[in-house]
């Protein structure tokens, strides 16, 4: 039974057990976390700076990863043997994630085989994906990227093969392709993983450079172009910045686009006085009302858009994973088994050494 988490004595026993703990304990905090966690967080970050802060601690025996799934998998592929990554509520999962089992993406796999182009196809997969996907990646000559770091992931896998099968959002894959490398949407297909041959042609296979996987993230996936025309209507002058999870007329209509870390960095640079309408998830949009008081900071829609599953890490799962390692306890640790963190590093290690 956990206690409620507006209870004040909470952040005492959070403190006392972090306290405890010392240099054994290393909490890692993704953007999108809630404020009573985020304040307990060593390093926050965009996945990216997360995955290299993980790898980057060997000292620590214990890593809190306040995030989700895939996210703290990652960090147990990319940290020691002896080190434990532990998830504060396993039900913290990713729906985009879970677009993209192993099992459809070997058959797509076989649908581009039977096309005669898997030979000629580069599998690139966003850090939102299981570590069996990133594994697949590994195994056949593909990498992982993240919202930072995407087009120069797609300059790579160009260069090793004329085709990316880009798993598992869509959308990035397509504003990447289309917004920063010159592709058109003619040269994107939409693999559907519930079709058969994912609703494609094997003629409509060959002749595409990007095959995207029809995968997509449903707090992102909300924001329209209609967001942005109605937030430029109400507010003149209005700067808008999303996310490039969203879709890509909502990116097209944007004046700027980048991960949530960049979202961060285009705030502390904006003058005082501007205005931005943010189109990402809200625990984060209403953080950088709270960091740049200088600025108007609102959200990009008018409903409330929390990622639930970035939300169910609350300040009593914190308070009880922390209490557990300090009474030596590890409760709910992520491992990943080693055959797969063999193959998923090889794709990771790809990513990590991007120029
Ligand atoms: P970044 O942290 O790479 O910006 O990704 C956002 C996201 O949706 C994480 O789940
Ligand atoms: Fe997954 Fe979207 Fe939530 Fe990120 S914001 S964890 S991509 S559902």
């Amino acid at each position: 039974e956990l206690p409620p988490a507006s209870d004040p004595a909470l952040v005492a026993r959070a403190r006392k057990a972090k306290e405890a703990l010392g240099d054994r304990l290393f909490v890692l905090g993704h953007h999108y976390q809630r404020d009573e966690v985020i304040q307990f967080a060593d390093v926050t970050g965009d996945s990216f700076k997360l995955a290299r802060e993980a790898a980057a601690r060997p000292e620590a025996e214990f890593i809190v990863f306040c995030g989700v799934h895939f996210m703290a998998e990652s960090a147990d592929i990319l940290t020691s043997e002896r080190q434990k990554v532990i998830l504060p509520d396993l039900a913290a999962g990713c729906s985009m994630a879970d677009m993209a089992t192993f099992d459809q993406v070997e058959e797509a796999w076989e649908v581009l085989e039977d096309a005669g182009i898997a030979g000629v196809t580069v599998p690139v997969t966003y850090m939102n994906s299981s570590a069996d996907i990133k594994a697949f990646c590994g195994r056949h000559g593909g990498a992982v990227c993240t919202s930072s770091n995407a087009k120069r992931a797609l300059d790579w896998a160009f260069e090793q093969g004329e085709k990316v099968l880009f798993l598992p959002d869509q959308h990035l894959g397509r504003n990447t392709a289309v917004l920063e490398m010159g592709l058109s949407l003619d040269d994107c297909v939409v693999y559907n993983p519930h079709r058969p041959n994912g609703g494609l042609t094997d003629e409509q296979l060959r002749n595409a450079k990007m095959i995207l996987w029809r995968g997509h993230c449903s707090v992102h996936g909300r924001f329209t172009a209609e967001n942005v025309d109605d937030v430029r209507a109400r507010v003149p002058g209005v700067n808008v910045l999303v996310h490039p999870e969203c879709r890509h007329e909502v990116v097209t209509k944007a004046d700027y686009v980048g991960s949530t870390e960049y979202i961060i960095k285009q705030l502390e640079a904006a003058p005082a006085g501007s205005t931005w309408a943010v189109g990402t998830e809200l625990n984060l949009v209403r953080r950088l009302g709270t960091m740049f008081p200088d600025k108007t900071v609102m959200f990009l829609e008018k409903t409330v858009c929390y990622c639930s599953t970035m939300n169910r890490i609350d300040l009593p799962h914190l308070v009880r994973s922390l209490e557990s390692l300090a009474a030596g306890q590890v409760v709910n640790q992520i491992t990943v088994d080693p055959e797969t963190t063999h193959w998923a590093k090889v794709a990771l290690d790809r990513m990590l050494a991007l120029p």
